[in-house]
């Protein structure tokens, strides 16, 4: 039987609308509810136990806002320190951006050192590193927390000189010869041309969009979650603050426009 229901998406604000964007592209016969909590991003920042409060809370929301089949964390951070928490607090699938990236630095089978690019909650809870061990990699692994730059992504500064010296201040830590780069926050595929300037050797640079989307996919078959083909798709945006600048922002993240009518301003409550 074919599963109506939407997948739910969400991050700590827009960044997550890349992992949306090849959600939607793989997955055309499927609706979407995105929620962008944009009243308190950023979440890099913060500590693990505010990160864990702040995802259950809007994992409970946007399952108050619409029957989901599946929960997509489409946040390193948040997958990096919640994602057990919201497995066991919730009864649909949990499919996070940790496990696929790591998988998909590991594919072409001849790796031996891997970079990881990230926020600093996310490096400092060493996930990349636990995933990338757990499917045996025994070679090298550099992290590098990268703060500054989800607020360039922010102000669309992707380019020019002061994106440039930014990405050269974090990139001339790693080491020169790395096989496997880890965009380990979902606003860095945005910095991909940028990045691949800064860095003098070609590694293979991992947006885990693509594979998370992928594992959604296999998830869905798996447990014949799959949507029926044709009519009915429908795609909702929530916000939790600022829906305006989403909606001039959004195109940015997407590769395409958002309409407003789809944009919806939410509370998600405090959090407990
Ligand atoms: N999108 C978040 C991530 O993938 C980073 C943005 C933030 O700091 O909230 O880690």
């Amino acid at each position: 039987m074919a599963d109506t229901r939407a997948i739910g998406v969400f991050d700590s604000g827009l960044g997550g609308l890349t992992v949306l964007s090849a959600i939607q592209r793989i997955l055309p016969n499927e609706s979407t509810v995105y929620l962008g909590d944009t009243a308190r991003v950023p979440y890099g920042t913060k500590s693990p136990q505010t990160v864990i409060r702040y995802a259950l809370n809007n994992a409970r929301a946007l399952l108050s806002f619409a029957p989901l089949k599946m929960l997509v964390v489409a946040c390193n951070t948040v997958d990096s320190v919640a994602h057990e928490a919201l497995q066991d607090a919730l009864s649909i699938p949990v499919v996070g951006v940790i496990e696929p990236g790591a998988r998909a630095a590991l594919s072409r089978g001849n790796t031996r050192s891997v970079a990881v690019l990230a926020t600093a909650g996310t490096v400092s809870s060493k996930a990349y590193e636990h995933a990338l061990r757990k499917q045996g990699f025994t070679g090298e692994i550099y992290s590098q927390a990268c703060p500054l730059f989800v607020p360039l992504v922010e102000e669309g500064l992707i380019a020019g000189p002061i994106a440039e010296s930014v990405a050269k201040h974090y990139l001339q830590h790693l080491p020169k010869q790395v096989d496997s780069v880890i965009l380990g926050c979902t606003h860095y595929p945005l910095l991909l041309p940028l990045l691949k300037n800064t860095l003098s050797t070609s590694p293979q640079w991992i947006d885990s969009g693509n594979e998370v989307a992928l594992a959604v996919k296999n998830e869905l078959e798996m447990r014949n979650l799959q949507a029926p083909s044709g009519e009915g798709v429908t795609r909702r945006y929530l916000v939790t603050d600022a829906p305006t600048r989403f909606e001039q922002l959004s195109e940015f993240y997407l590769g395409k426009p958002v309409s407003p009518r789809n944009v919806e301003l939410v509370d998600v409550g405090a959090g407990s």
